[in-house]
């Protein structure tokens, strides 16, 4: 395997970067967001799996319609594709009320997060995402706005300084992040439901899959919904993706319909393996492997060789790879596991076997 190039200077990519198209998760992608949009649930029942959150927000939800009080503050957070802005729409939607959809990095002013405090109506939602990107003057503004529903505004200027206390309607807030860890505690303190969003299991991707191949009016049998559930990484928006995908091929290659085989021949051709796990994914592992003897390696040191952001693979690439089992973290940094080895056909040698 001759991917590696023997210069040391860590700033070039050692490895060629997969082309977009077999980027599956990459946000770069120019992805259909009609798309998304169509084949989103509408309601918690079709809203697959998660079902510890689902129960717990049942409760709320019917909680709050009979005290006709807003439903509490909610945090969902979890990697990418795992359906964190979808539940938010599901809840505005069971709850029969408006979602109004922002992000950190657009709040970046005071007066965008006041602006849009004060354009809430009571009972409405306020989805923030990335929220763990808020700086410091919005997520102040939000404290009092989250407790009490009041923004404390000052007027005047230097000893004719006042404060003036702003009642606002009684809204939810729903906040996304990829990393609930960079949020702050106050600020994680004030939501009344935190929730981590958990990795489909194949059968409820299963499900997944032929909901959105229904939606699209793709004929697929049961075993080629599996075959794509089984290599979308537990994650509902990786499959949809691929369905789309394995149906362009069953369109061109056959009659139409997604079978077992022509779901694993539309895969293969796509370089997805049968974990699910992509060019990207498997350029991380040989290069530990290859370059840094199964690791430990530091996550800067692979992001440099892999022309990746460092961000990228914390978010993107590593929460699979750790959830199966092929890569651990440790204080010194990634290494790989037997399992990798063997996935990705190298042989330990005596040192390696020793590690683990
Ligand atoms: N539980 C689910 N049931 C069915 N489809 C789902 C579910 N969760 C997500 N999806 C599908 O996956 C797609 C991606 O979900 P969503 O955009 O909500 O993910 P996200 O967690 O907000 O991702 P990001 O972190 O990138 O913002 C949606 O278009 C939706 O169709
Ligand atoms: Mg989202």
């Amino acid at each position: 395997m001759a991917i590696f190039s023997d210069n040391e200077d860590i700033q070039k990519p050692l490895i060629k970067k997969p082309e977009k198209s077999e980027n599956l998760e990459s946000k770069e992608i120019d992805f259909d967001k009609s798309f998304e949009n169509n084949i989103r649930p509408k309601t918690l029942d079709d809203y697959v799996g998660q079902s510890a959150l689902k129960s717990t927000l049942k409760i709320s939800i019917e909680a709050a319609k009979k005290r006709n009080k807003p439903l509490d503050h909610l945090l969902l957070y979890g990697p990418p594709g795992l359906g964190k802005t979808t539940l938010a729409s599901v809840t505005a939607n069971e709850l029969d009320t408006k979602i109004k959809i922002t992000s950190a990095p657009a709040l970046e002013r005071p007066r965008d997060i006041i602006g849009i405090l004060m354009s809430l109506k009571n009972g409405e939602i306020l989805f923030i995402d990335e929220i763990h990107r808020l700086n410091k003057v919005a997520e102040e503004i939000l404290y009092p706005a989250m407790e009490d529903f009041f923004l404390d505004m000052t007027t005047g200027k230097a000893q004719t300084v006042k404060t003036l206390r702003v009642p606002l309607p009684k809204f939810t807030l729903i906040g996304a992040t990829t990393k609930a860890g960079s949020l702050s505690g106050p600020l994680r303190d004030r939501f009344g439901i935190i929730h981590r969003l958990q990795f489909y299991t194949k059968e409820e991707l299963s499900l997944v899959v032929k909901r959105t191949a229904k939606i699209l009016e793709i004929p697929i049998t049961d075993e080629g919904a599996y075959a794509i559930a089984s290599r979308s990484r537990g994650t509902p928006r990786i499959a949809n993706r691929l369905v789309k995908r394995v149906g362009d091929y069953a369109i061109v290659k056959s009659n139409g319909e997604i079978t077992e085989d022509i779901a694993k021949e539309a895969l293969d051709s796509l370089h997805i393996d049968s974990y699910g796990l992509d060019t990207t994914d498997r350029a991380l592992m040989t290069l530990i492997i290859e370059k840094y003897d199964g690791g430990p390696v530091g996550i800067e040191t692979l992001a440099a060789a892999l022309g990746e952001d460092v961000k990228t693979i914390e978010d993107v690439y590593e929460p699979y790879l750790l959830q199966e089992g092929f890569i651990q973290r440790t204080p010194r940094g990634r290494k790989v596991s037997p399992e990798a080895f063997r996935h990705l056909g190298y042989k330990m040698n005596n040192q390696q076997q020793s590690l683990f």
